[in-house]
């Protein structure tokens, strides 16, 4: 009977310490040791220095899920630093769900940035600013994305939601899995005030942290696509989930109050005319 007690007391921990692994979910792929796994996995650290940025990806590739990072952004002058946190599959036709973190200098807010690729193509910028500073705490960056949403939610809000209007031949990223990625890395060309401000360098290293992945996916691999919960089939799960009218709300209130772009007002860029999305939304 002890023995038994012990087996599920060690069978809880073990499924408890991988839950948040990132050991297990994640691979650093560059930056030359700046990029580290700490806390037993818990704790995933990118920094930034005058030689190199980092980055990490992960192991898995995913075919649509519920997928939630909770980050803490460079804080103090982050001037000319940009934290990208993505899905992207491979190649030239590629898909891409894009959150872009552009630093700022000390007191001014970050720029949040989100694009959405489809086979290829972008130009689909939407940019915000956040309700709160994103390098004090830990805050989660999410996105649902099933088959007929593509929703970009932050602490559980939802900032933009990029619908399936294939029926009117917009393409959606639907048939590539796409791994998560991010890095940090200096951009001062052009992140901040379109590259007038320069990274200052002496606040180097520069540093992102991360922690609480969470995914509730379908994990593809050569041969199969296995979901991880039966959210596929089961009708209050993310596969299905879209925006209720409190959530409409919500992204209301932020697109409102926060967005500080939207490619879809931005008829000198589009002088044939706005994307077709832009009327369809
Ligand atoms: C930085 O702060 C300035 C001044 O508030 C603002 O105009 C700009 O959009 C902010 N973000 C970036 C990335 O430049």
């Amino acid at each position: 009977m002890k023995g038994f007690l012990f087996a599920i007391l060690a069978c809880s921990f073990l499924s408890i310490a991988s839950a948040g692994s990132f050991y297990q979910d994640f691979d650093i792929i560059w930056g030359d040791g700046r990029a580290k796994i700490l806390d037993n996995g818990r704790l995933l650290t990118l920094s930034l220095d005058k030689t190199s940025g980092s980055g990490f990806q992960s192991k898995n590739e995913y075919l649509f899920g519920k997928i939630d990072m909770q980050v803490k952004l460079v804080h103090g002058n982050s001037a000319g630093t940009v934290t990208a946190y993505y899905l992207s599959s491979q190649g030239p036709t590629h898909d891409e769900i894009d959150f872009e973190f552009l630093g700022n200098l000390s007191g001014d807010p970050y720029t949040l940035h989100t694009n959405v690729f489809t086979q290829g193509k972008g130009n689909r910028e939407m940019q915000f600013k956040l309700w709160f500073d994103p390098t004090k705490d830990f805050h989660t960056y999410s996105i649902l994305w099933n088959p007929r949403h593509v929703i970009f939610m932050v602490d559980g809000t939802p900032i933009r939601d990029f619908k399936n209007l294939e029926s009117r031949g917009i393409a959606f990223p639907k048939n590539q899995p796409m791994r998560i990625y991010s890095s940090l890395w200096n951009a001062d060309d052009w992140a901040t005030r379109g590259g007038t401000v320069k990274t200052d360098w002496s606040n180097a290293p520069f540093l992102a942290s991360y922690r609480n992945f969470n995914s509730d996916a379908c994990v593809t691999s050569s041969s199969s696509t296995s979901c991880a919960s039966d959210a596929a089939t089961s009708k209050s799960g993310w596969w299905n989930q879209e925006l209720d009218s409190t959530g409409q709300e919500r992204m209301k209130w932020v697109q409102q109050n926060y967005m500080i772009y939207n490619y879809c007002t931005d008829s000198k860029r589009f002088p044939q005319g706005l994307p077709p999305e832009c009327s369809l939304a």
